[in-house]
């Protein structure tokens, strides 16, 4: 196993897959978005069936064997992770031994605004209850990062050759 991938994490709505995608296009890397790979992976289409069908638990069985397989493939890519893969350790230290983790941080209110009109998101139907998870997960996306980067204001492209600069000067 090899500490390969740029490993994108942070809470849903702070740009994981928009800086997934230009992190890609700078360093010509894969992407390999979790939820997406959860789906194919699957016998379902979306990832709210997943949560209807087999619950929250049954979701997070399945991210965290995604998390292991990506964990084995040692060509690098950009992973672009589900908000809720810091609640779990095990996941976590799958990606921390393959990996540099990015924590993308937004405000909650720049995160509503953006996730305004979204029902794709199981976890963000209820403001009320987001507003707890986004405060429950602020510390742990934070000790578990390599480097953090503010996403609520430069532009996508900004952002993500940000990261590649601040990579290679590590
Ligand atoms: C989740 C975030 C989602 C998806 C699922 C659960 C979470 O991914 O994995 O709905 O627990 O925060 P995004 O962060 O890409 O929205």
């Amino acid at each position: 196993m090899t500490k390969n991938h740029i490993i994108l994490i942070g809470f849903m709505g702070a740009g994981k897959t928009t800086i997934a995608k230009q992190l890609s296009s700078i360093t010509k890397l894969p992407i390999q978005e979790m939820d997406q790979l959860i789906i194919d992976n699957s016998n379902y289409e979306t990832i709210n069936q997943i949560f209807n069908r087999k619950g929250e638990i049954g979701f997070r069985e399945l991210e965290i064997e995604t998390a292991k397989t990506l964990s084995r493939i040692n060509k690098p890519a950009i992973i672009s992770t589900g908000g809720g893969v810091v609640m779990n350790k095990i996941i976590i230290d799958y990606l921390r031994e393959s990996g540099t983790i990015i924590y993308l941080h937004a405000t909650l209110s720049v995160i509503t605004e953006r996730l305004s009109g979204d029902t794709t998101r199981p976890l963000f139907k209820d403001l009320e209850a987001a507003t707890k998870l986004y405060k429950l997960r602020q510390p742990l996306y934070k000790s578990y990062c390599d480097l953090m980067i503010d996403t609520n204001h430069d532009h996508p492209q900004v952002i993500a050759q940000n990261i590649i600069n601040q990579l290679n000067h590590n």
